[in-house]
């Protein structure tokens, strides 16, 4: 380095350029002895994150197939945690009832029965005891028939009970089994045992008055299975109201966002789709639908990132194009994506009290 022989200022100077200079390639040096053990962190993250959405997790779920029931129908998740469904009243909720209902020698399920809010206007506290004689007053019933995870007091839920109560129906709501305080564990042809049973002892308590039933979600599903079902027997629902539906649960699945990491692999179909399959989780509502003859209403959310609304309008096209002089009409209804109701906060429409009020008439009056 010439600034070691020279004695000029400017020597002195490029000495200290000189000095710089050196400090400076040690500052990357130590910049990289410092980070390498970080970069080197964050790529064994990358590739533990990869192996485990490519590999690891399809093996799991391959070798694990019973996996796959707990995720459709998560019942496991509850939110709020610590909630007594003993006690309607703590979620807000006037003139209800909780009871239990045995489905199966080893199934109990839990329900609630919201009565229609002009009882409590005229009469306020209903005795608890005569509940069931009211379900023959002459208002009409709606059963609800919830979507996954959480239980029948979720918060949406429970805002729905309300609107439906104040348009003054009754309303009914379980919780499938293995669900909230109901024993069991759910599976496809479970929850659809469960919902039939609450339907057939509603039936035998009502006398004239008209059972609709409302789906949400995955209970759209279930919904779509009973009224199949129950109009096989000749025994079939009022009306029926599908809340942000799917066609089937293939592409419910396909489309869900916990499956977005996974659905470019080429084994999707055959390690999750399969194991689905396997476990006898189906819901094929688009096929279903095809004997569901009463009054059909399908509520939609563009903006929903749960069940996108392509699956709602592809279960409403296969209804619409297989509807006979046999069967009454299906309708959409379709709510802007910018009003940020998403898959949940359909009831928050001002205008679902019309909506729904509209609907029971078309179905009064094709009678
Ligand atoms: C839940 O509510 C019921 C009915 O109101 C009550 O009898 C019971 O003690 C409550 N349980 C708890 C743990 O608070």
């Amino acid at each position: 380095m010439d600034s070691q022989n020279s004695k000029s200022k400017k020597g002195k100077r490029n000495t200290r350029e000189g000095k710089e200079n050196i400090a400076s390639k040690g500052t990357v040096l130590r910049y990289f002895q410092e980070h390498i053990p970080h970069f080197l962190f964050t790529a064994k993250i990358t590739t533990l994150t990869l192996f485990l959405i490519y590999i690891g997790i399809p093996i799991f779920v391959r070798s694990n197939p019973w996996i796959m029931p707990r995720v459709v129908f998560a019942n496991l998740l509850r939110w709020p945690p610590f909630v007594n469904l003993s006690s309607p009243a703590d979620f807000g909720l006037v003139n209800a009832r909780h009871f239990f209902l045995d489905v199966e020698d080893d199934v109990r399920i839990g329900a609630w029965h919201v009565l229609p809010k002009s009882m409590h206007e005229e009469r306020g506290l209903v005795p608890l005891d005569s509940f069931e004689k009211e379900l023959k007053n002459g208002k009409k019933v709606f059963l609800y028939l919830h979507g996954n995870s959480g239980t029948r007091g979720s918060h949406h839920r429970v805002q729905l009970y309300k609107l439906l109560a104040s348009l003054d129906f009754h309303v009914i709501t379980i919780d499938y089994r293995g669900y909230g305080d109901s024993s069991g564990t759910p599976s496809e042809e479970g929850v659809v045992k469960d919902s039939y049973f609450i339907y057939k002892w509603l039936k035998q308590r009502i006398g004239d008055t008209k059972i609709f039933l409302w789906g949400h979600s995955l209970g759209t599903g279930v919904t779509t299975k009973l009224a199949k079902i129950l109009c096989n027997e000749g025994d079939h629902p009022a009306g029926i109201v599908l809340e942000s539906p799917f066609n089937n649960m293939i592409d419910a699945a396909t489309h869900h966002p916990f499956s977005l990491p996974f659905r470019m692999l080429p084994w999707f179909d055959w390690i999750f789709l399969k194991s689905l399959g396997e476990q006898g989780i189906y819901f094929k509502s688009d096929e279903s639908i095809l004997s569901v003859t009463p009054h059909i209403m399908i509520l939609h959310a563009e903006d929903d990132l749960i069940v996108p609304f392509d699956l709602g309008q592809k279960l409403y096209l296969k209804a619409k194009a297989t509807r006979t002089a046999y069967t009454k009409n299906v309708e959409f209804v379709a709510f802007k994506g910018d009003l940020g109701y998403g898959h949940k906060l359909i009831y928050q429409a001002p205008e679902m009290g019309d909506i729904v009020r509209q609907f029971i008439q078309k179905c009064e009056n094709s009678d």
